[in-house]
């Protein structure tokens, strides 16, 4: 696997790989990569013989009152899980040198106005920002994104079609532990017994799912599941129930998509599940 900072060295290495090889995947990512990122690679290798990794802790992407100070930073044990995949290409820029005159970009007015869009001021926009400035250093054919963070999914791809960006977006399901927390680096900020609380929000959603398909009304349902997190000590940003397509509301069942966000000890958590 090759390793590269250098903006320069990386136009060059993927202009010889270009001709090299047919299909490149790029799958950007902050880092601190877990089994959830490890399964995008895998995905990515599937269809493509050269795959690309970034990692790239996005200050555009945090507000001043968030973790980017303190979001893991792990490159060492980032490279040995990587050596382990069918990566070839590790990019891990400067900050300085990839933010450098970067050309601002910002997410559909809609998407990024609901949901974690609702708190979370210009997240959206930093997110698009720098997957763009991505997609302009590899031209990547395929990219890669976990459907944990949907709604970052569904921005990105409003973005490309809006763009008329030449890449396919493909979303990839969820990795869970075996309890169903959602895998995350945010887990890490978690002491054991929060981790233990934390797989109430699947655990929720499921409920509410069921509750819903067993004919309560959505409202109603969504109204104890949030009660049920708040009765243990989580500070609920939302439990929402949308369309999967769009992210509007929905009274089409098939196509729903309940989406959570709470915060357990100041740590902030999100999962969805679609119906
Ligand atoms: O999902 C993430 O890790 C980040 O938001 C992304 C897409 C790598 C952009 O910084």
């Amino acid at each position: 696997m090759l390793t590269i900072s250098d903006i320069e060295e990386l136009k060059k290495s993927l202009s010889v790989k270009r001709k090299e090889f047919r299909h490149i995947s790029l799958v950007p990512t902050m880092g601190n990569l877990h089994d959830g990122h490890l399964k995008l690679v895998k995905e990515a290798s599937q269809i493509s013989d050269f795959v690309c990794v970034s990692v790239f802790v996005n200050p555009l992407q945090f507000g001043p009152e968030e973790d980017f100070s303190s979001y893991p930073r792990t490159l060492d044990e980032d490279i040995q899980k990587l050596e382990n995949t069918e990566c070839a290409l590790l990019f891990v820029p400067e900050p300085n040198e990839l933010l450098l005159d970067i050309k601002t970009h910002t997410a559909d007015p809609f998407l990024s106005s609901i949901l974690c869009g609702k708190t979370r001021k210009n997240h959206f926009d930093g997110v698009v920002t720098i997957v763009n400035k991505l997609f302009e250093l590899f031209d990547p054919d395929t990219t890669f994104f976990g459907e944990k963070d949907y709604q970052q999914l569904m921005i990105i791809k409003e973005f490309v079609s809006r763009q008329s960006l030449n890449v396919l977006v493909k979303g990839i399901p969820t990795e869970r532990e075996d309890s169903g927390l959602a895998k995350s680096s945010r887990n890490q900020y978690l002491k054991d017994d929060e981790k233990d609380k934390a797989t109430l929000i699947y655990k929720t959603l499921c409920q509410v799912k069921k509750s819903i398909t067993d004919s309560a009304s959505l409202d109603k349902a969504i109204n104890e599941g949030i009660e049920v997190l708040e009765e243990n000590s989580f500070k609920v940003d939302y439990l929402e129930a949308r369309s999967k397509e769009n992210l509007k509301r929905s009274n089409d069942l098939e196509m729903t998509i309940l989406l959570c966000a709470a915060t357990i000890n100041k740590v902030r958590l999100i999962d969805n599940l679609v119906f």
